[in-house]
């Protein structure tokens, strides 16, 4: 017969069940010799309802006490007693599973979740060695091929690989959660890399640092990279500069750049510029002969327009007089009243870094523009696998939040505009979310565009094949409507305990007990916490083969060893002067 999965030795009985409540369970340990065998996050087995079944637990806490036992019988005579001191060992552990040897026909089943609870006195075992060995092996075992996504192997048995499905991690939205340098962006390059061994991945990166170069270096990586233009791409820009020209924004996100809110004008601002928009992005219409379009598109359209019409109609409106009794002027009804939105959409119309949204080169105005930069970023070419890095390191932090808003909302639209049957799944992966998805209490205008977008992708976006994985080193900054819509959590070493406390409140209440550990993860460790692995256990993940460019830095070593570079000094203070980094 073949072996069964949990075979125990006497050697490996802890000791028996003592308190249970709700998924934890509190074992009074026998053996005071096996318990220095258990660590934090050890697997164990509590035997169940009946001989076939186990409730599987993790260790979460192991505490010594010590009481008075009794020795032994003083001399013949003498009645005291002699006491001496005897060590009590209590483990805490939290129920993560249900083991069966059998289940209906099925042999060897391992399910999430606890069944039942475990009855007082029950025998509790260790699990390790070769048990620990073959039930590790179960767990990647009940997933199909296609479905494996390899992210590293169990800590707590180096031989076993720890195996997710890929299909439930992006599914239903996920997070990556960490203190910095835990290794969430290396984490992010092991799952890119992962996909891109599939024939037609299709996943987004948000590129917050420019971080993620490497992975789509021609020669070696497998990645496209993009790039949102900066001040130095106006001229001449390259294949992957990416504009993001200001037609693309719908009224909303304009308006929270460009809009005042405590300005008494503001309502007339908005209506005026709402009111020109509409008719400009018309009168394109008209010239391209959409008629079909021009009949039902409304003032958020992605439809080019010319910028410098809306500011000459802006400009009439501030300084056009009226017409009072008499034909005499009066002063006009806008008269003064734009002044402020003018000069502020003149601002930013002659800043440079400002030039992927309003200075776009003429191709971009061209109505079939759209069309082919969204096939870029949603399709697959020959010389890209689907993986495409898009990177927004130099675009100024007050609009970062609209210009990553709009593109993934235009992205979503997308999609939500194609038919059912023809949609790919996408993901997006939201490196450094903290930055643009902050809690809504926190958020600014041009904060709040993004949020709704995202929010909407969070709430919606899985009927339509669109997920996100949000990556942060601050879980308590990000919105928590868009967290708590995630399902799976890859969280590494979470050091500060509002972060810690926002995991915690995220989670089941079976599964809560299970963050205690998170200050005490390695670097490259982590808990997956969700339905994308069936035992949410500390995984250490495998290093990726092309890493990110976000390596911690030997201070100490380095002292040693390099003298700063004067001349690079000097090249940076030209580079900020230049606020674009020269092209290799
Ligand atoms: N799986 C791993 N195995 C070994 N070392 C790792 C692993 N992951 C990360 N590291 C180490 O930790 C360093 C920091 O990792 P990473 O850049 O991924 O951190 P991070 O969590 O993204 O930090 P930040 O929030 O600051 O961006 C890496 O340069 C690497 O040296
Ligand atoms: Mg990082």
């Amino acid at each position: 017969m073949k072996q069964p999965i949990l075979d125990f030795a006497q050697t490996d009985r802890l000791g028996r069940v003592t308190a249970v409540d709700t998924s934890r369970v509190v074992i009074g340990v026998d053996d005071a010799d096996i318990v220095t065998r258990v660590g934090i996050g050890t697997v164990l087995a509590i035997r169940g309802a009946t001989e076939r079944e186990y409730l599987i637990g993790m260790t979460q806490r192991v505490t010594r006490t010590v009481e008075d036992e009794i020795l032994g019988e003083g001399e013949p005579g003498d009645d005291t007693i002699q006491l001496g001191p005897r060590p009590v060992d209590t483990i805490h552990a939290v129920l993560v599973g249900t083991f069966r040897i059998v289940h209906g026909e099925q042999p060897n089943v391992f399910k999430r979740g606890a069944d039942s609870f475990p009855q007082i006195d029950r025998d509790c075992f260790f699990i390790d060695g070769a048990n620990l060995q073959r039930f590790m092996g179960l767990l990647g075992a009940e997933l199909k091929d296609e479905e494996r996504l390899t992210l590293g192997h169990f800590v707590v048995d180096r031989n076993a690989a720890a195996i997710a499905s890929g299909d439930k991690f992006f599914q239903r939205h996920g997070s990556i959660l960490g203190s910095t340098g835990s290794g969430k962006s290396w984490s992010v390059a092991l799952i890119l890399e992962r996909a891109s061994k599939l024939k037609h991945p299709n996943i987004i990166v948000l590129d917050m640092h420019g971080e993620y170069a490497p992975l789509a270096r021609p020669e070696t990586g497998f990645a496209q990279g993009f790039r949102i233009a900066g001040p130095g791409d106006l001229e001449a820009p390259g294949d992957d500069v990416i504009f993001l020209p200001y037609w693309l924004l719908n009224r909303e996100e304009m308006l929270s750049m460009l809009l005042d809110r405590s300005d008494q004008n503001a309502p007339n601002q908005a209506s005026r510029f709402t009111k020109h928009v509409r008719e400009l992005k018309d009168k394109s219409l008209e010239a391209e002969k959409k008629e079909d379009v021009r009949k039902t598109f409304t003032v958020d359209s992605p439809i080019p327009y010319d910028m410098s019409s809306l500011v000459k109609r802006l400009e009439d409106d501030n300084t056009r007089k009226g017409v009072g009794a008499n034909n005499k002027p009066v002063k006009g009804e806008w008269e003064g009243k734009l002044t402020r939105f003018h000069s502020r959409l003149r601002a930013k119309l002659d800043d440079r870094r400002y030039g992927f949204l309003f200075n776009p080169p003429p191709a971009a105005q061209e109505y079939g523009w759209l069309a082919a930069q969204i096939g870029r970023f949603l399709g697959s070419s020959e010389n890209c696998a689907g993986i495409k890095i898009v990177d927004f390191s130099e675009v100024p932090s007050d609009v970062l939040p609209v210009v990553v808003g709009t593109f993934a909302r235009l992205l979503y639209d997308v999609q939500l505009w194609m038919d059912a049957e023809k949609r790919t799944p996408f993901s997006i992966v939201c490196d450094e979310a903290h930055q643009y998805l902050p809690v809504k209490e926190d958020a600014n205008a041009a904060e709040r565009q993004a949020l709704a977008t995202f929010e909407r992708i969070a709430k919606e976006g899985r009927k339509y094949g669109v997920s996100i994985l949000v990556v942060s080193q601050r879980p308590s900054d990000v919105s928590r409507t868009i967290l708590s819509q995630c399902n799976n959590f890859l969280v590494l070493r979470l050091t500060n305990d509002r972060d810690q406390g926002v995991v915690r409140r995220l989670m089941p209440d079976s599964l809560a007990g299970l963050t205690d550990i998170l200050p005490l993860l390695d670097t490259g460790e982590a808990l997956l916490l969700g339905d994308a692995m069936l035992l949410p256990t500390r995984i250490k993940l495998d290093a990726p083969t092309d890493r990110p460019d976000s390596s911690t830095r030997d201070f100490w070593r380095e002292w040693g060893e390099n003298e700063p570079d004067l001349r690079a000094i000097e090249q940076a203070v030209e580079t900020l002067r230049r606020q674009t980094r020269p092209t290799e």
